[in-house]
């Protein structure tokens, strides 16, 4: 249903037209899902619900490609989108269809980001937002955002495979269920590929690594990235990396033994991709074998190293989105990503979506923490100054 007419618009044509829109002051010309809206499902484009998001910046990644043992990296920052993560770009699209088809009310199961975007969403569409997220175990900040924008939020009494069981019961004939099981979602979430190459002349990379929860961004890459290549923006395919953390890889044991999807009770401090029964598994698996990519797991402590890594790159971002980097250097050890390969970590959550955290890692003493000094001692606060200074000065 929604693939384009073949032969209605060739891969020089969409170029030039997106080219030509990133100058323009519209709205819907400068968001990173409409500027490409010949191929997202048909809706009337005089009513769609945008805050200009996917309109992302490809980062280079100096400290954590020598930290993943690569020449050269980059980081695609999916946190600098207006609530802060990667899933307004598919919210954009399933609002615009909620709005448009009448739905009453739009609802989702979240471990906080799905929440924070559908609730902006929701309130610009000026429907009803209701959330069910697990009452324990994310980030405070979400949750806050969350309420920000005016949704109702139901605390379950389980994890987010139990809200999402949950949400999943309900008729989608009665709610807008905007998981990405909507495949609206997954629509405006492909066109992340389509801003990745955009940025890039076009070039493709060897690897694109990125986290993976639920799924839903691993099937919607895998999708853009096919579409890119026949509409002819492309001519080959990037490899796809999916890191999951160790105590919530179903995946990435399913990948390695084969099989069906086995449920695990997911335990991990990367709360965003605590997930124990990935919705998107099976159409996932199909993407990540389509481009002869992999998947992985990596620890919790490989996931804090590697957040704080890409925090003195100058960029930071959450810790869930931190998997990619670790999943990278563990890649390049084991020889699956040749050092000179050209790597794009996608970056799926900003770095104030979970204050707690990072204040805990700084606090604990970590490998790459900075401590906070408290005096109040003005000669001293001068010579700590002076003495960095001057150590800059010698270096
Ligand atoms: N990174 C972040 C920051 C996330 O919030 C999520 C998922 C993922 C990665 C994984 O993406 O599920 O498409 O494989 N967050 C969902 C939520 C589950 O409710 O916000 P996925």
């Amino acid at each position: 249903m929604f693939q384009l007419e073949p032969g209605s618009i060739d891969g020089a044509a969409m170029r030039m037209l997106v080219a030509a829109r990133r100058s323009s002051n519209e709205h819907r010309d400068r968001s990173g899902v409409w500027r490409f809206r010949e191929l997202l499902p048909a809706l009337d484009p005089e009513r769609i619900v945008t805050l200009r998001e996917n309109d992302v910046p490809l980062y280079t990644a100096r400290g954590g490609a020598a930290y993943a043992g690569l020449a050269g990296a980059a980081y695609l920052h999916l946190g600098m989108n207006p609530t802060g993560s990667f899933k307004d770009a598919g919210m954009t699209v399933a609002l615009t269809r909620a709005a448009q088809t009448g739905a009453r009310i739009a609802v989702c199961a979240s471990t906080g980001n799905t929440a924070a975007s559908m609730a902006a969403y929701a309130a610009r569409a000026g429907l009803p937002a209701v959330v069910l997220v697990p009452s324990t175990g994310i980030s405070e900040s979400k949750v806050a955002q969350t309420l920000d924008y005016g949704a109702t939020v139901l605390g379950v009494d389980g994890d987010f495979d139990a809200a999402l069981a949950t949400v999943r019961e309900l008729d989608p004939h009665r709610v807008a269920i905007v998981n990405s099981v909507n495949p609206y979602r997954i629509e405006g979430q492909k066109t992340t590929a389509f801003v990745l190459l955009e940025q890039r002349g076009w070039r493709v990379p060897d690897w694109c690594v990125l986290p993976g929860g639920n799924l839903g961004n691993t099937s919607a890459f895998g999708k853009g990235f096919r579409e890119a290549l026949a509409l002819g923006l492309i001519d080959r395919l990037p490899r796809i990396a999916v890191v999951q953390a160790a105590g919530a890889a179903p995946f990435a044991r399913l990948f390695a033994q084969g099989g069906d999807m086995i449920p695990v009770k997911a335990q991990t401090t990367a709360t965003a991709i605590k997930i124990g029964a990935p919705a998107s598994w099976r159409k996932a698996l199909r993407e990540v074998r389509a481009v002869n990519g992999t998947v992985i797991a990596v620890t919790d402590e490989a996931i804090a190293d590697a957040r704080a890594v890409i925090g003195r790159d100058g960029i930071g971002c959450e810790p869930a989105s931190a998997a990619s980097l670790a999943g990278a250097k563990a890649l390049v050890a084991d020889g699956t990503i040749a050092p000179d390969a050209d790597v794009v970590l996608v970056l799926t959550g900003h770095v104030l979506k979970d204050p707690t955290y990072a204040a805990a890692y700084h606090a604990g003493g970590e490998r790459f923490a900075n401590a906070i000094v408290h005096t109040r001692d003005r000669a001293e606060l001068h010579a700590r100054i002076e003495t960095l200074a001057t150590a800059r000065a010698g270096a």
